[in-house]
């Protein structure tokens, strides 16, 4: 979190304490403040992402910038479009041949201030050559407001370290795999998702659509993702431990 941010916030939560103690009586709930609110949104790409990771946080966020000014980074080691077709076909299990791009807005080098940042999941992150993107996470995450993770997204990061004595989750499919490759982060094994802090993670590939809901509820207020989800006309699920996926993958602890 930005220090005047921060600054901001305790002297906002002080004030709140002080008004309740002269009144005497509960303070309803504060509305989402538009300055705290976050407004620039940075998605991390990598070779081989998870597009539905990606897209389905996206829609409700570009809904969302209809009701409040939101500015969106796309970010890589390069400006080359970034595709999701593997590097090598070892890292194809399932044989697909159909692949998307999007292309960077900004170098990781030239990355603009970040609020939030998204770290998607996907076969790419299990890529031995991201080590400067994961020095960049690294760099950056102390500069954020949030962090939200999706499917295996929390899997690259856990290898920065930054999620070491968290509670986090992951992809319930790969979650043997991926948690064991970072032992001192406290895995969750049933979660659609988690927050600890200032991160967020989330499930499986369309677990990131119910926790970027959850989030803006939580920072832009339950009216905005309720109005977003019915525009998306997605049924949300609202509780994150609602999880039949740790069942379907025999996820050891669930
Ligand atoms: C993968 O797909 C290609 C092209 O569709 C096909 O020729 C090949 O046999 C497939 N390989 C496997 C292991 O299924
Ligand atoms: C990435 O970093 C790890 C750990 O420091 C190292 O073992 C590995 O060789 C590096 N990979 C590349 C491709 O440089
Ligand atoms: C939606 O979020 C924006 C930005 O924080 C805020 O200005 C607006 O009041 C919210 N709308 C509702 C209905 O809460």
């Amino acid at each position: 979190m930005k220090l005047s941010t921060a600054l901001t916030r305790a002297i906002s939560i002080a004030l709140l304490s002080l008004s309740k103690n002269v009144a005497g009586d509960q303070i309803p709930a504060p509305s989402p403040d538009p300055v705290l609110a976050p407004k620039t949104f940075g998605v991390l790409l990598f070779r081989a992402f998870e597009p539905l990771d990606i897209y389905g946080p996206l829609e409700a966020l570009s809904l969302l910038a209809s009701e409040t000014k939101l500015d969106l980074h796309f970010l890589a080691e390069t400006l080359d479009p970034v595709t999701t077709r593997p590097l090598m076909p070892s890292m194809n299990p399932f044989n697909s041949s159909f692949f998307v791009e999007i292309n960077p807005t900004h170098t990781l080098d030239n990355a603009p201030d970040l609020d939030v940042l998204i770290v998607p999941g996907g076969l790419g992150t299990r890529s031995p050559y991201l080590n400067n993107t994961l020095d960049w996470i690294a760099e950056t995450y102390p500069k954020l407001q949030y962090l939200i993770t999706i499917c295996t997204g929390s899997s690259l990061v856990a290898q920065t370290g930054i999620l070491d004595g968290r509670r986090a989750t992951t992809n319930k499919a790969a979650y043997v795999v991926e948690t064991a490759k970072s032992p001192n982060v406290d895995w969750v094994p049933r979660a659609r998702w988690v927050v600890d802090g200032n991160i967020w993670t989330s499930s499986g590939v369309s677990a990131g659509i119910d926790a970027t809901l959850a989030f803006i509820e939580e920072i832009y207020g339950a009216e905005n993702a309720t109005s977003i989800a019915n525009f998306m006309e997605y049924e949300r699920h609202t509780d994150p431990s609602w999880d039949p996926f740790a069942d379907i993958w025999d996820v050891p602890g669930a």
